[in-house]
């Protein structure tokens, strides 16, 4: 049976892409700084992400190694958090880069779960791989220094893809089931001026689009993981509470973002920087999206979450 090896796996991203190897028929690990029971299909392993161990037996002969490492960025930019954002994501992807690099057998393929955030804010035009402009700024800098420890490893017996991944869209986590709060407290209104766009995925359609990653050679480098349409705020906004059948929302201005994320322990830029990215090379390979726009991802994500079936139920594909 082939084996996926997701570091990282325990987070949102992770059990998602887990229940979905799970369900093609592969056997896979999740490497995790904590202790966890073994579920059917999943392997946990217990690392700390800092040193080499023994956990590093389990990338022989992987089929992929799939690094999600993250600490959450929904948190005030503090120094302290600063470093922790910036080392939970350096370290263990140069640690991996270290495994990779003394494996007999090493995974044929590493995508590395990236930001689409490297972008600059965009008003203008959407972003692609090849004519996106890279930002400026603390969390620019993260994913820059994140792709560039990724890419400097020296893995040459595994292909490697950075996943520039847009906010994934689920049931279980992101930044989903906050919108939905706001929008269920008649705050779900326009936030700053509205314009700035929201590239999203839905996590089906990014587990799809890893599938293909691992089973295709021709993968390799930098890809976005984004639905071709981004929405504007406003949109999105309004196509949440449509579906939520919540018929007003209260607009949020800047200065009320600004004051509401410090009460509330995060930064403004989350909501008001405008994520315009475009998926061109997945597009070129003839990838289809089950859900290319936003209305149809939110009508299956609501219609999986009103007939509260079982979490694995919720992960058909
Ligand atoms: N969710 C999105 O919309 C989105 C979009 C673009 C990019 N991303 C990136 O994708 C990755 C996964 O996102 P997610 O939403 O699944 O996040 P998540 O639910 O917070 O999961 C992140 C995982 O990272 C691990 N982790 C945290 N701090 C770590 C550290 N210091 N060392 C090693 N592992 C650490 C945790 O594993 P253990 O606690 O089990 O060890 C956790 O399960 C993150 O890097 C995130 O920035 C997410």
């Amino acid at each position: 049976m082939k084996k996926i090896v997701i570091a990282g796996g325990n987070g949102f991203i992770g059990q998602a892409l887990a229940r979905y190897f799970v369900l093609q028929g592969r056997r896979v690990v999740i490497l995790s700084r904590k202790h966890h029971l073994d579920e059917p299909g999943i392997h946990y392993v217990k690392w700390d992400a800092k040193e080499l161990g023994s956990w590093m037996n389990e990338l022989e002969n992987a089929e992929a190694l799939i690094n999600l490492c993250g600490k959450s960025v929904n948190c005030r930019y503090t120094h302290k958090n600063k470093e922790r954002i910036y080392d939970s994501r350096l370290h263990p992807t140069y640690l991996l880069g270290e495994a990779v690099g003394v494996c007999h057998r090493p995974p044929k393929v590493w995508i590395n779960g990236v930001s689409a955030t490297i972008y600059r804010h965009a008003e203008d035009r959407p972003m692609d791989e090849t004519g996106g402009e890279i930002g400026a700024g603390f969390s620019v800098d993260v994913c820059k220094k994140w792709e560039q420890v990724f890419f400097d490893a020296d893995t040459p017996g595994t292909r490697k893809v950075a996943l520039r991944m847009a906010i994934v869209l689920g049931s279980h986590g992101g930044v989903l089931p906050v919108f939905e709060r706001l929008v269920r407290f008649g705050l779900g209104g326009k936030q700053g001026s509205g314009w700035q766009r929201f590239s999203w995925i839905h996590e089906t359609d990014l587990c799809r689009c890893v599938e293909l990653m691992v089973e295709h050679q021709d993968f390799e480098g930098v890809y976005n993981a984004s639905a071709p349409q981004s929405p504007y705020n406003h949109q999105f906004m309004e196509t949440l509470r449509n579906r939520l059948k919540i018929p007003f929302g209260l607009p949020a201005t800047p200065w009320m973002i600004q004051l509401g994320t410090r009460l509330i322990g995060t930064e403004a830029e989350l909501v008001l920087k405008s994520r315009w990215v475009q998926p061109t090379r997945l597009l070129k390979t003839g990838f289809t999206f089950k859900y290319p726009t936003l209305d149809e991802a939110l009508m299956e994500l609501y219609r999986k979450s009103e007939s509260s079936e079982s979490r694995i139920l919720n992960l058909e594909f």
